[in-house]
């Protein structure tokens, strides 16, 4: 695919100083990551989401669902960060103000070396305790029922959240703060719709910073952006860390 970044965007990403970058499910499709709303791969497309990611869900079959986070666990630690990922952690000492907040729950950009990341919806490779919220690193597997807290007794559950569950309010007090005072907003991969994540694109838009968006498909978010790079992130944000002598 040719990539063509506007000459002036490269301009005032040159001299921007303070840069958002917010990921969804997108950047990790090239790794092999399915995407919640890939209509052909997507794993909505097998499962209904109130199935399997909502604490009622976890209530009324909780080993349905420890069985499938267990897998995506799986899939998710046998993947590879992509050059989507990796160009984001060469840029991230670019720009003197860099924060990098994501909906992913695949810990790829940390593994592709992104530092200090923002994870608004937690991380599938942490499990804790479904009453205490405590991380539990080690567990004996049940038959019939997923493992137990060796402390309370209670169900251990993904450290993820869940749909109807609040956003960690740290990650989304820090994700608020640096997309009211961004210069530049990036959103990639994301389809735009899930709030309260979608939000911060909102807020930047509000406050004027510039908005580019990365993503091969239109989203809600397009008609607003200032710059548009309709391609996957793997090749696009490459290509631009390139420009930039990032990489
Ligand atoms: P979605 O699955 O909703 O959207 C993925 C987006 O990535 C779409 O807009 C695609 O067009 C785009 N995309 C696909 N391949 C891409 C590529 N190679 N490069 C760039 N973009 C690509 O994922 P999210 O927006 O992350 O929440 O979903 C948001 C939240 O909804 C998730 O975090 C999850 C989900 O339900 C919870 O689990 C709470």
């Amino acid at each position: 695919m040719m990539v063509d970044i506007p000459s002036e965007l490269i301009a005032q990403l040159s001299v921007a100083k303070n840069v958002l970058v917010s990921t969804g499910a997108g950047i990790s499709a090239e790794s092999g990551v399915p995407t919640f709303r890939d209509a052909q791969t997507g794993m909505w497309s097998k499962f209904r989401p109130e199935e399997l990611a909502t604490p009622e869900a976890f209530v009324r079959n909780p080993k349905m669902v420890w069985d499938w986070y267990a897998e995506r666990r799986d899939q998710v630690q046998a993947v590879e960060p992509n050059p989507g990922h990796d160009a984001l952690a060469a840029l991230q000492k670019f720009w003197s103000d860099f924060t990098l907040v994501t909906q992913n729950v695949d810990g790829l950009h940390q593994r592709a070396g992104s530092r200090d990341v923002i994870e608004l919806h937690g991380n599938i490779t942490r499990v804790k305790c479904a009453r205490e919220g405590t991380h539990v690193s080690v567990w004996v597997p049940n038959e019939d029922e997923p493992p137990k807290c060796e402390k309370c007794g209670s169900y251990l559950r993904p450290d993820v959240v869940w749909f109807g569950e609040s956003l960690p309010v740290r990650a989304l007090e820090a994700a608020t703060h640096a997309a009211q005072c961004c210069e530049v907003f990036f959103s990639v991969g994301t389809s735009s719709v899930v709030y309260p994540a979608a939000g911060l694109t909102d807020l930047a838009l509000n406050q004027g910073a510039l908005v580019v968006e990365v993503n091969p498909d239109s989203t809600p978010l397009t008609d607003r952006a200032d710059f548009v790079l309709p391609g996957p992130s793997g090749e696009v944000l490459p290509v631009l860390a390139k420009q930039l002598g990032a990489l």
